[in-house]
């Protein structure tokens, strides 16, 4: 048995920015913050929408608690999720929606 980690590749719509490979095990936000990234976090525990992304890509479904603030913050779309929240699977390409 493998005792790699897998590595997923966050890449920007924004071709400004390189993209970030990030470890199935560390947290999206910590990558990005020691990172030239076009995304901004506050909280990070999902509570004040300065994360919000728009995604391309498979990530697993947002839970209840995600799910209302992007009714809040991104109302009507199905690609929103908050950065500090999404759990890597695969390779996404994102956006920040907040700054655009
Ligand atoms: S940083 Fe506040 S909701 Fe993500």
């Amino acid at each position: 048995m493998s005792t790699e980690k897998k590595e997923h590749v966050v890449s920007f719509f924004d071709p400004a920015y390189q993209p970030v490979s990030v470890e199935e095990d560390e947290l999206l936000s910590e990558v990005l913050d020691a990172t030239n990234s076009p995304l901004l976090f506050g909280c990070r525990t999902g509570i004040c929408g300065t994360c919000v992304i728009e995604v391309e890509g498979e990530l697993p479904p947002a839970d209840d608690d995600e799910k209302e603030l992007l009714e809040i913050y991104a109302p009507g779309n199905p690609n929103a999720r908050l950065a500090c929240q999404i759990e890597l699977t695969s390779s996404i390409r994102v956006r920040p929606l907040n700054f655009d």
